[in-house]
């Protein structure tokens, strides 16, 4: 079977974007591949966050995996620090990785540009940690023989790094390893955030899932919509409320709204109501399970040390024969 790998960093409150425009799709590709998922916490630490902050995002992400369906019998779950032949494999494919390919990365030219911008210094900002991301990642990506790698648009060209960095560990020492493919979801569909823009969490514009209850209806209340009164027509297609709300009615309740929309006689209100009302529903099994684990958090600790071992073993053989090949083992 093939390798499907993916690494989630450890960022922020997951909200209903990341559930339907990266956690669903990765979890149904273990249907087809071997799928190897991991928390990415070294790639954190380039930001430095505060070792509670980083602590409790560490937990917050792997509780959702595993809240949401990951099957951590039949993948491979852990978390990238565990992996000591990370940073060793890291360190080799570093010195067949050409300094102008790191320059060329967008997200350490994106920090280039905003200094230029603003006239501070080029590397302004810039750690080392940063600049050499696509390493790591390579590293990541590579130890595993791992077929496909599914990623957002955003992450596309660092799967195409990490297969010039190991063509050229190739080039230099013969056929070591093996070639990833990135694996983009063209389809994703891109969810609005609560004032229509992408919902994102640098735009504080999120629905979460793992919240509670009062917090959900909260911000469910506060979608930004226009003040058309209930009994006019309104478009569905313009409307962030609507565009929600598809990922969560029944296909024939949909349809039902939209002809409400379109006829006239929607309450924007108890549209929302409603909103909250599935979605509390859809989430629950996978609200209660995180909260679970949250208080739990030893439960998460031996899953991900468990996914450790296994992970190690499947890298270990690789890194071996990448020793071997640069004239390294013993
Ligand atoms: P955020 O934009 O909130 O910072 P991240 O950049 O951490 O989210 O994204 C994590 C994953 O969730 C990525 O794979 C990204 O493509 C997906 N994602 C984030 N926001 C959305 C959205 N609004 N719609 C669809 N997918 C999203
Ligand atoms: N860089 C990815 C992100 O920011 C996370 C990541 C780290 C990753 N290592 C990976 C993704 C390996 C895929 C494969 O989202």
């Amino acid at each position: 079977m093939k390798i499907s790998l993916t690494g989630i960093k450890p960022t922020g409150n997951i909200h209903i974007g990341n559930y339907f425009g990266a956690i669903k799709p990765a979890l149904a590709l273990t249907e087809k591949f071997f799928g190897v998922y991991f928390v990415a916490d070294l790639h954190a630490l380039n930001s430095n966050p505060t070792p509670k902050e980083l602590q409790q995002l560490i937990y917050a992400v792997a509780a959702t995996w595993i809240a949401f369906g990951l099957d951590t019998e039949k993948a491979i779950f852990f978390r990238q620090s565990d992996i000591h032949e990370i940073p060793e494999l890291t360190s080799i494919l570093s010195a067949v990785t050409p300094k102008g390919l790191m320059n060329r990365a967008h997200a350490y030219k994106a920090v280039l540009d905003k200094n230029a911008e603003s006239g501070r210094d080029p590397d302004d900002g810039v750690n080392m940690g940063l600049y050499t991301y696509p390493i790591l990642m390579a590293a990541d990506i590579l130890l595993y023989n791992s077929d496909v790698v599914p990623v957002g648009m955003d992450q596309r060209q660092h799967v195409e790094i990490a297969r010039d960095i190991a063509e050229n560990l190739n080039r230099i020492y013969g056929k070591t390893l093996k070639l990833p493919e990135g694996l983009i979801a063209e389809d994703v569909q891109s969810i609005p955030g609560i004032d229509g823009r992408k919902m994102s969490k640098s735009y504080n514009n999120t629905l979460p899932v793992f919240v509670p209850e009062k917090e959900l209806r909260k911000q469910v209340m506060r979608i930004v919509t226009d003040s058309t009164p209930p009994e006019e027509p309104k478009n569905p297609e313009t409307c962030n409320l609507f565009q929600i709300y598809k990922f969560f009615g029944t296909a024939e309740r949909v349809e039902e709204v939209r002809q409400l929309y379109l006829n006239g006689g929607l309450a924007y209100g108890a549209l929302k109501q409603e909103l909250f009302e599935n979605m509390l529903k859809a989430f629950q099994p996978a609200r209660e399970r995180f909260n679970y684990l949250m208080e739990n958090k030893s439960e998460i600790d031996q899953i991900l040390t468990q996914g450790a071992e296994k992970a190690r073993e499947l890298g270990r053989p690789v890194l071996a024969r990448v020793r071997k090949a640069v004239g390294i083992d013993k």
